[in-house]
């Protein structure tokens, strides 16, 4: 379409996260139908976030372009970074070749994920030892070399991102005759799958050794809070697998729709990928499932909470009102290490917290069913 309609030279921009060597592809396209129109493919991928979009837009940690290693590719490259020079300082923006820019925008997810399965592995290993997960991630954090960021266990990561890109990440490396490298970073979505079973056999451990006809509360559905997006959010597997146990699920999320999380948990893996039409509905399942909106709605009577999204509105919550209201014994399962584990046994609940010192309750059942 691009060289259907264009009448002199043109920049095409690749804005989306690709596979590496998309750009090739692209550029061999548009040269065939060109006409003698000359194309400059220009890899600049995106790294905004959700919920923090226009701020990563404005500011940025580096802004990156890859072009051609060619006085043209060098012309584009310049043309472009004239245009983020506006409100980006210089030194933000990195100017690569093609294939660098493409590879840097997958390495940098897949360094992201790395760190949580590495602080969610380190999870696992603090609940057996009576270490805390928290307390352990601050230590490691303060050394400068590793930094802070993005290592606080979780019941998984989620997001649109770094499970495709690291698949995808894996499939070149497999591509490229690298099975050892490809082995190596999908141990990165081993051990996330692995920190959300883990959650749910927590779950079905602690409460007798079943949720069968138990009402369960699903605090937050979303993969992240502020926004709505559930794509590969860990809400999906942890709520099949109690559905599988025929666990009662009411679920409240502030920004879900009903809609999106009945699609969601009638869906098979990857389906989302596909257009709405083609995506089955409501199974039997479903009859298991309840989508209320709030949080004591979704509480009331049930026999366990489960904390999946880190919402703000979940940690003010009045947890004497919700517990009053419960089925005893009353169980929480924090998934995002939100809620003041103290305050809660405190108030007469049975806790679980990823990565922290066990409740006496759960001392005695095992993680991995
Ligand atoms: C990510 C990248 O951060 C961004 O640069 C890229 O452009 C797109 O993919 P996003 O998917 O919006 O952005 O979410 P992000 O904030 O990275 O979180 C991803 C997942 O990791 C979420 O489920 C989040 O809850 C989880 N997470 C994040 C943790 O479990 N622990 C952390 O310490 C940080």
């Amino acid at each position: 379409m691009i060289a259907d309609v264009s009448k002199s030279n043109k920049i095409v921009v690749e804005k989306s996260t690709v596979p590496v060597k998309t750009a090739e592809a692209i550029e061999k396209i548009l040269t065939h139908n060109s006409e003698g129109i000359n194309f400059q493919i220009l890899s600049n991928p995106e790294f905004l976030a959700e919920g923090t979009a226009i701020q990563d837009l404005f500011e940025p940690d580096r802004v990156l372009i890859g072009g051609r290693e060619t006085p043209e590719g060098q012309k584009a490259i310049k043309a472009l970074r004239d245009v983020y020079a506006h409100w980006v300082p210089v030194d933000r923006i990195i100017c690569t070749n093609l294939w660098s820019a493409e590879l840097s925008k997958l390495a940098a997810n897949a360094f992201l994920a790395q760190r949580i399965s590495s602080v969610n592995a380190m999870s696992a290993l603090c609940e057996a030892t009576g270490a805390d997960v928290s307390q352990v991630s601050h230590a490691v954090g303060k050394d400068t070399r590793i930094g802070p960021k993005f290592l606080n266990a979780s019941v998984g990561f989620g997001g649109s991102c770094f499970q495709k890109d690291i698949l995808n990440l894996v499939y070149i490396c497999e591509c490229n005759g690298l099975p050892e490298v490809a082995n190596y970073w999908k141990q990165v979505i081993k051990v996330n799958d692995y920190q959300k079973t883990r959650f749910v056999n927590r779950i079905v451990s602690s409460m007798f050794n079943t949720v069968s006809g138990k009402k369960i509360a699903i605090l937050g559905f979303a993969f992240k809070k502020d926004t709505g997006d559930t794509r590969e959010t860990p809400a999906i597997d942890v709520c099949k697998g109690l559905l599988g146990d025929k666990a009662m699920l009411s679920i409240y999320d502030p920004q879900v729709s009903e809609e999106q999380i009945q699609r969601d948990l009638s869906m098979n893996k990857f389906d989302w990928d596909h257009p709405v039409h083609l995506q089955p509905t409501s199974p039997s399942s479903m009859k298991q499932v309840s989508v209320v909106w709030d949080a004591y709605a979704a509480t009331k009577d049930a026999h366990g909470i489960c904390i999946l999204t880190e919402w703000d509105e979940f940690k003010t919550l009045d947890y004497q009102k919700i517990y009053d209201n419960m089925q005893k014994p009353a169980f929480v399962f924090d998934g995002r290490n939100i809620v003041d584990v103290a305050k809660l046994r405190e108030i007469g609940f049975i806790v679980y917290s990823i990565g922290k010192p066990l409740d006496e309750w759960l001392k005695d059942m095992p993680a991995v069913a």
